[in-house]
């Protein structure tokens, strides 16, 4: 672990990613990519490039997801703010920590704000918001944290407060669905008694509208799909022809999921350097990159009965396209 970093007295971010990160793609790689069906998963989409591509998705027309979850925090961050008195906010995959901001304000407004705790893979985005938000509040203090949100939970630190703990943009969506009950179990249990999960998901709607979403006209999407190969090449020294793979994108309707594909456009031999591998894809031979799982109402209540969590309040926007959920343990 690399020494803690002070920006000021106000600001620690700790990188617990270090040791074992590439390790963790090798691994990753050496394990998807030699399945019968090969799958990568989605936390590697995220390098700097990756991330500067996820923020361009959010502004294109057809991803409805992030302005709409916006919208609810817009509308109704302060009554989240007055149900869970929180004066700490944990962010789980915090990105850009865009929409944190509207509940760091309502925190403020409430007079109640005190730590903000971000979580993330991609360190430059911890620093730059752990920088930005300070600045921003000068009551705040920031302890960031540069991790994986599955592997080192226990690095947060002791609470100062009542906790909120943040999982926004439906990345919880993007687990497979045992992963997503051991995680939200694992959030169950660190949950106290006067803290809350603030949980955004996708709802289930027309798949035309939900398959648009990930197939922008800009094609700013499939360039995100297309970069885990280049993060794989740059990490681990292999040549795969990002171009060479079309992004697929569709809707599950039996799973309730997108699934996002790269499908390789004719026979194609990858050298992975750093690993020794020889990959060979037939053509039309597709790598799962992500699924993203839509959620009903009802199933949110049951998967959260079964983590052992009580739902104390469903926000959805007025057409329901998006929902925002505040949770506390059983
Ligand atoms: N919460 C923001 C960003 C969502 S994008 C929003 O709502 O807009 C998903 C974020 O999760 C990215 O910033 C990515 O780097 C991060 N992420 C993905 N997998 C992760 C993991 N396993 N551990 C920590 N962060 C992860
Ligand atoms: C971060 N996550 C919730 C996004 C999603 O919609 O599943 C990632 C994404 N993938 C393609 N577009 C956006």
């Amino acid at each position: 672990m690399k020494p803690a970093t002070t920006l000021d007295e106000r600001v620690v971010v700790r990188n617990y990613l270090e040791a074992g990160d590439e390790r963790a793609l090798a691994d990753d790689v050496l394990d998807g990519l030699t399945r019968p069906f090969k799958e990568l998963p989605p936390k590697h989409l995220y390098d700097a490039i990756g991330a500067d591509l996820f923020d361009r998705i959010c502004e294109q027309p057809e991803y409805y997801p992030t302005r709409t979850e916006r919208s609810i925090l817009l509308d109704r961050a302060a009554e989240i703010v007055a149900l869970t008195g929180a004066s700490e906010l944990v962010e789980l995959g915090s990105g850009t920590a865009a929409k944190t901001r509207i509940l760091l304000q309502a925190m403020g407004d409430a007079g109640t704000l005190r730590r903000y705790v971000p979580i993330d893979v991609t360190e430059g985005m911890v620093r730059d918001v752990a920088r930005q938000l300070t600045e921003e509040h000068p009551e705040l203090t920031v302890h960031g944290i540069v991790g994986d949100f599955e592997r080192h939970l226990h690095h947060l630190p002791r609470p100062d407060g009542p906790r909120i703990i943040a999982f926004l943009g439906g990345t919880l969506g993007n687990f497979t669905p045992g992963s997503r009950r051991r995680f939200l179990r694992a959030l169950a249990k660190l949950l106290r008694p006067q803290d809350h999960l603030l949980l955004g998901t996708d709802i289930v709607k027309d798949p035309a509208i939900i398959e648009a979403a990930y197939n922008d006209a800009a094609g700013v999407t499939a360039a995100f799909n297309r970069n885990v190969l280049r993060v794989v090449n740059r990490e681990l020294d292999g040549d795969f022809d990002p171009e060479a793979f079309e992004h697929v994108a569709f809707f599950d309707r039996e799973r309730e999921w997108i699934e996002m594909r790269l499908r390789a456009s004719r026979k194609l031999s990858v050298h992975v350097g750093a690993l020794d591998l020889d990959l060979d894809f037939a053509p039309r031979e597709e790598i799962r990159t992500e699924i993203s799982a839509k959620f009903t109402p009802e199933r949110l209540r049951s998967e959260f009965a079964a983590a052992g969590l009580e739902l104390v309040e469903l926000l959805t926007d007025p057409d329901g396209m998006f929902a925002v959920s505040l949770s506390r343990p059983q």
